[in-house]
């Protein structure tokens, strides 16, 4: 049996609709370990997986899919382009063999690695061939998706970046807004670091809830998709569990305090562009 699957979405400028919580599959070895989360995750309820290329767990992903019974149409399915290849569309087909699908709701360009334009055109072909409903970006800047936006034939309709109270990208959030582009956070936890934060505790404890449901909540309340990562079943049970409380003024100015990007437009520090 699985879960109502009823929760928000957003509906993204290409008109299809995102859910604002999904796991996430960074860093989750494929095969068992990748198969079982992802099947947990569709059990309790989540209808939207994100993986990558650059992961090696796209077939792990497609077998959990295809096993867990769901109905493909109800899942929204993202994948990323490595962008160390040549070419979006000819990559994405290979990324569709693995997943065993035949369409991706959404295909990222997984960095601006060589720049925020080279890899679109090869995105938009992707769209054009059915291969994809949705073409968006990652760790990208405010500056980069404005360049992006001047060239593009076909809008972005996402933006995946790192965020959270510690990574409050202010006015990334705004830019990316204002261009009819969804942010999406990953590792909304810190990759774990932030669970343990005296201030999170805080409010985690004025609210009866677990420091990883408050930052979820926080980043859902801030208008973003969120994709935590977990490959454990309480976990990925505890973390969905984020639509039946809501974080109050107070406790969302107290998160709200702890950005240390200065409620930047960036998207990475400059030690974070591991590519260049
Ligand atoms: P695990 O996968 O072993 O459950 P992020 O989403 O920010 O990248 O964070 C992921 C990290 O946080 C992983 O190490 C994950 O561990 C851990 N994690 C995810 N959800 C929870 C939770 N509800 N409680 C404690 N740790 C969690």
């Amino acid at each position: 049996m699985t879960a109502n699957s009823s929760q928000p979405t957003r509906t993204l400028s290409n008109g299809t609709a995102i859910p604002v919580l999904g796991l996430g599959v960074w860093q989750v070895d494929d095969g068992q370990e990748c198969e079982r989360a992802v099947a947990w995750a569709l059990e309790t309820g989540y209808r939207l997986i994100d993986t990558a290329q650059a992961y090696g767990n796209e077939a792990s992903v497609g077998k959990a899919i295809r096993e867990s019974g769901v109905p493909r149409e109800e899942i929204f399915l993202t994948t990323k382009f490595y962008p160390g290849g040549k070419d979006a569309r000819v990559e994405a087909e290979k990324s569709l063999q693995r997943l065993g699908t035949d369409y991706l709701d959404l295909y990222l360009i997984h960095w601006p690695q060589g720049g925020p334009t080279w890899a679109w055109p090869g995105m938009e072909a992707a769209v054009e061939a059915g291969l994809t409903k949705g073409i968006g970006v990652s760790n990208f800047s405010a500056a980069e998706i404005a360049e992006l936006g001047k060239v593009a034939r076909i809008q972005p309709v996402v933006n995946q970046v790192l965020f959270s109270p510690f990574d409050y990208r202010r006015a990334l959030l705004e830019a990316s807004e204002a261009a009819n582009i969804v942010l999406q956070a990953y590792s909304p936890l810190g990759t774990g670091r932030h669970l343990g934060d005296p201030a999170v505790a805080r409010v985690a404890e004025s609210v009866g809830r677990t420091p990883a449901q408050v930052l979820i909540r926080w980043a859902i309340q801030k208008g973003l998709s969120v994709i935590p990562k977990s490959t454990h079943q309480n976990r990925i049970k505890e973390n969905f569990d984020v639509f039946g409380f809501e974080l109050d003024d107070a406790a969302v100015a107290a998160l709200d305090a702890l950005d240390t990007t200065n409620q930047t437009a960036e998207a990475l520090s400059r030690s974070g562009k591991w590519w260049s």
